[in-house]
């Protein structure tokens, strides 16, 4: 089982180095790296089998790489993407945005300058342009004026400076196909957590044959990789995805196309809804929960709008998770971030306690983490999984009571 495991990775790090992933830094798993040039290289499976590859837990709120392991390697790239599944994720979490040829791509700001070398790309330098985006005038190079082939010359970049910037100009970006491709690839069922990101933006400036959306595109690419079923269901455990948006009226509007399950995404207090120009009151009062429970099956809202932050300390929580879960909907906060900066002072600068209050205080259903591996250390440490990889909670607690019902007769 062992071995059939680090075959099954090692074929996944061949099919990652075959298929144009060449470029993922051995660094990143040296000693994996080390395991697999000791064999043969085996000829590549067009599918991993399904029947051997562990599935994925649904006992425990759910690890959702935030654009992969971001903290570590630059944002929504393969690598990150593989760190994150190395790491132990439960879903790998990407935007979705456009380029000027209708190719769906993971990237997360409208414009490339803030994680790419654009500014390096002195024959692009007539593009720079500026559109109105959510109300506000942004300028900048559009992912929208460039062709996927144009999109693929550029190297992305680490967005924060206090981070790791060694993996800077390595990676490319990467189109929706090639990061269904590493989720189908993992060794062990792994979710995809796909945003539709900037729908109206998009919609405006993109057009498809056909009279098709973006959220068209958005579900036949899913579809097209075999992506389908109800949350929980069969179909969805052999390949489980989330589909998330800021724009309430796209996930009305795929209700129709799908029953993948879809999450709400909820801004900051101050932002009006991109589509519908609702305000936060109006998209958390009980009266809209209760319409939108119909078309999704939880919300994702920012982590200080459930519990109040002011100097960097805590207040007292609001109710939007008690009042979600009500309505029978999860709640997947964002973003939870090691840095010390992003690190409320109740927290004494561990990530670790953060996790704790925001699992077993607050009782959140999964956590977007910029940090995938501290969050699976927590949970293993703190709730860990059967060995088969299915989570029995009844299991263990009839164990548990097994064995004090011995110790009671021991006596
Ligand atoms: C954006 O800029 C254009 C052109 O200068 C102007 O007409 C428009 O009012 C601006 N929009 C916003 C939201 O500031
Ligand atoms: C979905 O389909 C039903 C039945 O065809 C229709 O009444 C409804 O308006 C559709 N909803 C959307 C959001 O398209
Ligand atoms: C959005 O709502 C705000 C607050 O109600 C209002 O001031 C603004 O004019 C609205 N914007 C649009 C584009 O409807
Ligand atoms: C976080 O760490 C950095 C680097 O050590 C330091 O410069 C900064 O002051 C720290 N910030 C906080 C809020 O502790």
């Amino acid at each position: 089982m062992e071995r059939d495991g680090d075959r099954a990775w090692c074929r996944w790090r061949s099919f990652a180095k075959i298929t144009a992933l060449t470029y993922i830094v051995p660094v990143i798993c040296l000693s994996l790296v080390v395991v697999c040039v000791a064999r043969p290289i085996y000829p590549l499976p067009s599918k991993i089998s399904h029947n051997h590859r562990q599935p994925i837990q649904t006992s425990r709120p759910y690890n959702i790489a935030h654009r992969g392991s971001n903290g570590e390697i630059p944002e929504e790239t393969a690598a990150a993407y593989m760190r994150a599944i190395e790491e132990g994720t439960d879903f790998i979490e990407t935007d979705i945005l456009c380029s000027k040829d209708g190719f769906l791509i993971c990237f997360h700001d409208v414009t490339l300058d803030a994680t790419t070398d654009i500014a390096n790309h002195k024959e692009f330098a007539n593009r720079k342009r500026t559109f109105e985006v959510q109300g506000v005038n942004t300028t900048g190079f559009f992912t929208v004026d460039f062709t996927l082939g144009e999109l693929k010359e550029l190297r992305v970049k680490q967005r924060f400076s206090s981070r790791d910037q060694q993996y800077n100009g390595k990676f490319p970006i990467i189109t929706f196909d090639e990061f269904i491709s590493i989720a189908l690839e993992a060794p062990r069922v792994v979710g995809i957590y796909p945003e539709i990101k900037n729908p109206v933006f998009i919609n405006q400036h993109v057009k498809w044959p056909g009279g098709k959306r973006f959220e068209d595109k958005f579900v036949e690419t899913l579809k097209n990789y075999g992506y389908k079923g109800s949350y929980l269901s069969k179909e969805w455990q052999k390949q489980p995805v989330f589909i998330q948006s800021f724009a309430p009226t796209s996930l009305v509007y795929i209700s129709n196309m799908t029953d993948m399950p879809k999450i709400l995404l909820i801004d900051d207090a101050t932002m009006p809804m991109q589509d519908t120009n609702q305000s936060f009151l109006e998209i958390t009062s009980d009266a809209y929960l209760d319409y939108i429970k119909d078309y999704v099956v939880g919300i994702g809202p920012w982590k200080d709008t459930i519990v109040p932050v002011v100097n960097n300390y805590l207040q007292t929580p609001t109710d939007l998770v008690s009042r979600a879960h009500s309505h029978g909907l999860q709640v997947h906060p964002y973003t939870f971030r090691n840095d010390n900066s992003s690190l409320h002072f109740d927290f004494h600068e561990d990530p670790y306690q953060e996790y704790d209050y925001w699992i077993n205080k607050v009782g959140v259903d999964g956590l977007f983490t910029d940090f995938t591996g501290s969050l699976h250390n927590f949970q293993e440490w703190t709730s860990p999984l059967s060995k088969d990889g299915h989570d029995d909670k009844t299991a263990s607690e009839l164990l548990n009571k097994i064995s004090s019902l011995i110790s009671s007769y021991k006596n």
